[in-house]
């Protein structure tokens, strides 16, 4: 069974949303039946399916926004990182036919591990000499919804309401939820902090755990990166002022690519807000930049042995 995980729960998120105008849908199988079914829905996206390697390019041709969730899930008992070497070759064959049949999209990876497979695509775009850093988005808005549900109901706060920054990568210690910069302003005990902050880092774990086997996050990942989108076609549509949070080619840490406040625009990055006042957070930034570093490195392994 194929478009299954992320992607229909995707589809149908964004086919509810009045912002799409084409909603194009690719995988191995299935992606017409699901497109059947999506297409009654009232609203002005019309849908198509597209099938196997050889519909991919009309599948991506005009494009705007691709968004890339393919590849397989986690299992109890391991990390993003064990995704690697599946993941990272379906990644870069789905970003080498965007950088050829779309090369001026937006393009929106979930694929895991994120810290790798956002240096992937990256170097395969260069490679098709058409990288546009400012179009190439970690999506990693899950961190911060998941921050911001944990602190309201930690608070008794109205979830909508608390905004946690989170920046670094999207993996265990990488994720650095910056809880003393929240809005509204929480005063926790330094006990509760240690606690939360690991919650938050964990709690993708914690879906594994609780599916035992039949993958990990899939329905608040789909919300997450429906958000994106429509953060996306808002500011192609003209909206200003749009600042989501994204794992992208950065010169704001000592690593690589690091995820921080990012202003929108038309164009995709319009400015990189930066880290912020960090004073508080130092340590765990410093603990992070090693396993992003690390996670940067394995994909210029897995480029090398590409060629
Ligand atoms: C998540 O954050 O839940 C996803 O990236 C999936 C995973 O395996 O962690």
């Amino acid at each position: 069974m194929h478009f299954k995980g992320i992607r229909q729960p995707l589809a149908l998120l964004l086919k509810n949303s009045p912002l799409m105008s084409r909603l194009t849908l690719y995988d191995i199988a299935h992606t017409p039946k699901v497109a059947a079914d999506l297409s009654h829905i009232e609203t002005g996206a019309t849908v198509k399916g597209y099938l196997g390697p050889e519909q991919l390019p009309d599948c991506l041709k005009g494009c705007d926004v691709v968004v890339i969730p393919a590849g397989v899930p986690r299992k109890p008992g391991m990390t993003r990182d064990d995704l690697f070497n599946t993941n990272a070759s379906i990644v870069a064959t789905l970003s080498a036919a965007c950088a050829q049949h779309c090369p001026e999209a937006m393009i929106c990876i979930i694929s895991n591990p994120v810290n790798s497979t956002i240096p992937i695509a990256t170097e395969v775009f260069k490679k098709h000499g058409v990288y546009n850093p400012s179009k190439i988005f970690g999506v990693m808005t899950l961190d911060v919804v998941r921050a911001n549900t944990f602190i309201a109901e930690l608070k008794g706060l109205d979830p909508a309401r608390v905004n946690v920054p989170v920046i670094g990568g999207h993996a265990g210690k990488t994720i650095i939820p910056l809880i003393s910069q929240c809005t509204p302003k929480v005063d926790l005990p330094q006990a509760q902090l240690t606690a939360i902050t690991g919650q938050i880092q964990e709690a993708s774990t914690e879906v594994v755990k609780a599916k035992a086997g039949a993958g990990s996050a899939t329905l608040s990942v789909a919300y997450t990166r429906a958000q994106f989108v429509f953060s996306l076609v808002d500011v192609m549509n003209g909206k200003e002022g749009v600042v989501e949070r994204s794992f992208v080619k950065s010169q704001e840490a000592d690593c690589a690519y690091f995820s921080t406040p990012l202003l929108l625009g038309e164009k995709g990055i319009e400015k990189n807000l930066g880290i912020g006042k960090i004073s508080p957070f130092g340590e765990m930034i410093a603990e992070a930049i090693p396993e992003l570093k690390a996670s940067i490195k394995k994909e210029e392994e897995f480029m090398k042995n590409m060629k």
